[in-house]
């Protein structure tokens, strides 16, 4: 939770080309959103985590972590945090061993059981939109008081701020101000509205 601190809108990029992740982090950086979680979805991914870790001022994670070795390759590329889109014990063990923060993905009240009897106090809530969007986060909040939840899937700049009005909420992450092979350009005019939507929320 403390990892996350200060970084209400976390990016959550799919790379195909590995020699634009040092642009992205940059761009990421100058807009005011100096993180990001860069999904083990492409051949590319271990490679732009690899790039983004030697920009300092950038906090890098690996997103869609779905087995151990997974997590390892992550750790050993630079990734500072993980998250998983669901919860594995297996992947939440051998992060621990590793001493990788890690986020898992629940979606219903018993998976945040689940979460809690293996010892977390944050998890990601995926996927946000189709499973009751900001309304099911309250819900859930208020049985679990103090689990913090990331919800992500299907956030945009026009809803993020119905979740990050939630006091439980501890950051939104979203792939909408990094679209999958946009023009640079572009997605530093993106990244710059993220900074409004965070405070339009008081984040
Ligand atoms: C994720 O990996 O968390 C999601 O794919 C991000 O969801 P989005 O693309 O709908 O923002």
């Amino acid at each position: 939770m403390k990892l996350l601190e200060g970084h209400p809108v976390i990016p959550v990029v799919v790379l195909d080309d590995a020699t634009r992740a040092a642009d992205l982090g940059r761009a990421l950086v100058g807009g005011g959103v100096p993180i990001a979680e860069v999904t083990l979805r492409t051949p590319a991914a271990l490679d732009a985590i690899a790039t983004m870790a030697r920009n300092r001022d950038l906090l890098v994670g690996a997103g869609t972590v779905l087995t151990p070795d997974q997590a390892t390759a992550a750790a050993q590329a630079g990734a500072r945090f993980a998250v998983c889109p669901g919860l594995s014990r297996a992947v939440v063990e051998r992060c621990r061993m590793l001493g990788l923060p890690v986020l898992p993905g629940v979606s219903t009240a018993t998976e945040v059981l689940a979460a809690l009897e293996i010892g977390l106090e944050a998890v990601k809530f995926f996927p946000a939109a189709t499973s009751g969007g900001a309304p099911a986060v309250a819900a859930l909040a208020a049985v679990f008081a103090d689990v913090r939840f990331v919800p992500t899937g299907g956030i945009t700049a026009a809803n993020a701020g119905d979740y990050l009005a939630l006091p439980s909420v501890l950051a939104v992450g979203g792939s909408w101000m990094v679209p999958r092979s946009a023009p640079i350009d572009e997605i530093r005019e993106l990244v710059g509205g993220v900074r409004d939507v965070a405070a339009a929320a008081g984040r």
